[in-house]
Parts: C-alpha cells; sequence; structure tokens
C-alpha cells in the first residue's frame, strides 16, 4: 500500500510525488494567467517601442543597467509614493525580454519617464556626479557616440514574431529614424518613455 509511511521511506516515490505536487500546483496558478486580459493585453495608450526607443532599450540591456535598476513597481505604500502607480502586467506585453529585474542598487525606472529633464538625464549619464554628487552610479562617458542602425530592421522584424504589431512600413522607415543619433539620444528618449501611459491615464 502506498500510505505516508512507504512515500517518506522510499526516496524514489518521495522525490516523483514531490514533483508531481508541484508541477500541477504550479501549473494551476502559471497556465490561467495567459488567458487572463489584464496580463496579456496592452494597457490603454501603449504603443510599441518606436526604432529610437527600441534602440535605446537595447543600449540599457547590453550596459547592464538592469543589474541595478528594477522596473516594477509593487503594489506597497512605501513604494507608491516614492515612484507612483504600482506596476501592471499591460504596461509590459511588448517588452521582449522584460527589465523588471529585483536588484535595486538605484532606484527603480519603471515611472522615471518625465521625472528629469532630456539634459538632466545627458548629464547624469556622462557623469553622474555631475548632478547627484553623492552618486555611485558608474559614468558612461563613452555614450556620447554615433547608434548602430544597421539592424534595427531585423531586430524589428524579429519582435513581429513574438507579437508586437509592427507595421512593413514602419520597419522600412525605422533607419532613417536614427539617422544622426547617438547612444545618449536613444538611451534618453527610452528613460524619458518609461511607464508614462499609466501615468497619464491616472
Ligand atoms: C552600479 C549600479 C548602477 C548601475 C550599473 C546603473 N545605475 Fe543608475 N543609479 C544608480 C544609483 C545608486 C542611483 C541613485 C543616485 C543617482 O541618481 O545617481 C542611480 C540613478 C539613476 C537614475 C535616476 C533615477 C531617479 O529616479 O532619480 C537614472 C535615470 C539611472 N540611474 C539610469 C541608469 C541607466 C540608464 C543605467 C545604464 C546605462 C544605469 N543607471 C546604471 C546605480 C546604478
Amino acid at each position: 500500500m502506498l500510505n505516508q509511511d512507504t512515500i517518506e521511506k522510499n526516496v524514489v516515490w518521495l522525490v516523483v510525488l514531490t514533483i508531481l505536487v508541484v508541477s500541477v500546483a504550479g501549473l494551476v496558478e502559471i497556465v490561467p494567467l495567459f488567458f487572463q486580459k489584464s496580463t496579456t493585453e496592452p494597457v490603454a495608450g501603449l504603443k510599441p517601442y518606436d526604432p529610437v526607443r527600441l534602440a535605446g532599450r537595447d543600449i540599457y540591456i547590453r550596459e547592464g543597467c538592469y543589474n541595478c535598476h528594477s522596473q516594477m513597481i509593487r503594489p506597497f505604500r512605501a513604494e507608491t509614493e516614492r515612484y507612483g502607480h504600482y506596476s501592471v502586467a499591460g504596461e509590459f506585453v511588448y517588452d521582449h525580454p522584460f527589465q523588471w529585474g529585483s536588484k535595486r542598487t538605484g532606484p527603480d525606472l519603471a515611472r522615471v519617464g518625465g521625472r528629469y529633464s532630456d539634459e538632466w538625464h545627458r548629464t547624469h549619464l556622462l557623469n553622474p556626479r555631475d548632478v547627484v554628487p553623492e552618486s555611485i552610479m558608474p559614468a558612461y562617458y563613452w555614450l556620447d557616440r554615433p547608434v548602430v542602425s544597421d539592424d534595427i530592421e531585423l531586430k524589428m522584424k524579429a519582435l513581429r514574431r513574438v507579437g508586437v504589431p509592427y507595421t512593413d512600413e514602419e520597419i522600412k522607415g525605422a533607419r532613417e529614424q536614427l539617422a544622426g543619433k547617438t547612444e545618449l539620444d536613444v538611451l534618453v528618449a527610452y528613460l524619458q518613455g518609461m511607464g508614462t501611459e499609466l501615468k497619464q491615464a491616472h
């Protein structure tokens, strides 16, 4: 008979049944999320990243900003008072991969869009100490150089494959939009767009 005693004394049964219990419980929690509108549909006003912000996002990822900054405001008073409305799933449907993170050496950036001027961000990124004297954030002084635009169309096509609704015209005009822009320009554009949809709605 397969009773508690046998299971606890037989490691094979214990492992097999534990895996079964954990997987069923996990699936029951996770699978419904794939079918819920609140987790799969964009919040009102959310648009796919335009080529400039998309290129900026790639620089954010390349430079490892996520190692110190999260992009997810939790639904707690201490967080919403500091950062604004808590993050909701519908804000991230065009993020592949999302940059939620959990490491907060620096502040959460989910709603940093519009909090500072472009000029503030440029100065801050090139040398944080120029605007925040006690800052321990690294200086990204090399960002003032032209952004590489050769691969932007391929990136947009790849994103379209995973569900981002870019049109052919948008993809065709993408390279032009990056012409003459620096890495700093596009990164600042990305930061300035962050979390602004929900901020406007509330
Ligand atoms: C070693 C950790 C670290 C890394 C890596 C880092 N930061 Fe920071 N960041 C900080 C800290 C600490 C602060 C708070 C002090 C300050 O404002 O400089 C900060 C502040 C900021 C702020 C101001 C946020 C606010 O609400 O005041 C922005 C914007 C920002 N960082 C963007 C970036 C970007 C973009 C990158 C990648 C290019 C980056 N950071 C990489 C640590 C980091």
